[in-house]
């Protein structure tokens, strides 16, 4: 029987509420499934390790990691430590460390879930962004000068690289082409006159290679505009790490809120292990409780599954979520519902033993 060792790290804010969620549901379906099972490990990582130690997670924590099939993480952040080392030192890292160059976060509408737009059904909003991981705006390259002077300068360098455009852009035409789906790139070559005007030029050059498969490029702006007005237009979506950041929250918006919104961060050769997170924050608002919403996280277990190989799992899954919010008994308030965090994972497992 396959076994497969998932690193948890709960994080902090609502991240234990949803990730104990997440758990429970995936301990459901190995029992289930039976032709698999999961063995966890906790790792107490986070903003309170960070008040005790000094440090998000300590210097070997990498070595550690990198022995499991997995990390499920909740979130990271709390305001007691500020987001650049709490993040920087936790989630940035990880996903630096372990070349995690591919974060896949669907954005698709489920019937049941509310969309703030006028008009629109779930085969309006079904979409696949492929946000590059790894470099970009978010390789941290700059420089403090002349600090607490009136002079005082902040320097932050993107960083562009052809490999890693390359790669993050012929996994996104890959996953078009299996889907029979079209690729959007965007991007700002209008403005950003080095990077981004290199990010077009390799689109272009691999796109060639791909003579199957339709593509459009959109100028960051537009596309966010389009996300609202014509979301229907994107099919798979390929960009930056920072534009993709920005556009996943507007597709958690669009598509039913962040509590629903899912992303994977993904090292597809598997040289190191993936990570499977919620994309939302620790919500310092609401955490505590019992009122955030699990789905994101149960969702990253269906991402999760699908990695490992067992796509009618993964399926499943979200059809019980969409079967949840069709039926709509069972909702915490964000959704209009009144069900407390840790009622959420049994009635998705009810649904799915029924499926
Ligand atoms: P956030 O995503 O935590 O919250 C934004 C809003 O959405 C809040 O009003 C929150 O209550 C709501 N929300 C988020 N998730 C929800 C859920 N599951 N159910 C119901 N409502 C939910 O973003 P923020 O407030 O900008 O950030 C809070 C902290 O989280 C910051 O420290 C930030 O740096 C950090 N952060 C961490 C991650 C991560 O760990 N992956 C992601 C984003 C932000
Ligand atoms: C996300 C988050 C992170 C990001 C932050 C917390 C560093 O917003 O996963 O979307 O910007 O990638
Ligand atoms: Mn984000």
């Amino acid at each position: 029987m396959k076994n497969f060792k998932i690193a948890v790290i709960a994080g902090d804010g609502i991240g234990p509420e949803v990730i104990a969620s997440g758990i429970e549901v995936l301990n459901g379906i190995a029992a289930l499934d039976k032709s698999f099972s999961i063995e966890l490990k906790h790792f107490p990582y986070g903003c309170n390790y960070y008040l005790e130690h000094g440090e998000m997670m300590p210097p070997n924590a990498l070595d550690e990691l990198k022995h499991f099939d997995a990390i499920y993480l909740g979130a990271v952040g709390d305001p007691k430590v500020p987001d650049h080392i709490s993040l920087g030192g936790l989630l940035l890292k990880i996903r630096r460390g372990f070349d995690q160059y591919i974060n896949l976060r669907p954005v698709k509408l489920l019937e049941g879930a509310p969309s703030p737009l006028v008009g629109v059904n779930p085969s309006d909003i079904d979409m696949i962004v492929v946000r590059e991981n790894s470099e970009g705006e978010y390789a941290n390259v700059g420089a403090r000068l002349y600090r607490d002077t009136p002079n005082e300068i902040a320097l932050q360098t993107g960083v562009f690289s052809r490999h890693g455009c390359e790669r993050v852009m012929r996994y996104a035409f890959d996953t078009a082409r299996r889907l029979n789906k079209s690729v959007t790139s965007i991007s700002k070559g209008n403005a950003l006159g080095y990077s981004m005007v290199f990010w077009d030029q390799i689109f272009d050059e691999i796109s060639r290679e791909y003579p199957d498969v339709e593509t459009h490029t959109l100028l960051v702006d537009a596309a966010a505009m389009f996300f609202v007005k014509n979301p229907k237009r994107f099919q798979v979506v390929v960009t930056s790490n920072l534009f993709g950041d920005i556009l996943t929250d507007l597709g958690a918006a669009i598509a039913g809120g962040m509590g629903l919104a899912a992303g994977a961060n993904l090292n597809p050769e598997k040289k190191f292990p993936s990570m499977f997170e919620p994309i939302h924050g620790s919500a310092p608002d609401i955490a505590g409780r019992s009122i955030a919403n699990p789905l994101a996280s149960i969702w990253s277990i269906s991402q999760m599954l699908d990695f490992f190989g067992y796509e009618q799992w993964a399926v499943k899954l979200i059809n019980a979520i969409e079967r949840l919010l069709v039926e709509k008994k069972t909702l915490t308030p964000d959704l209009g519902g009144s069900a407390r965090t840790d009622q959420i994972a049994p009635a998705i497992l009810d649904i799915v033993a029924n499926l």
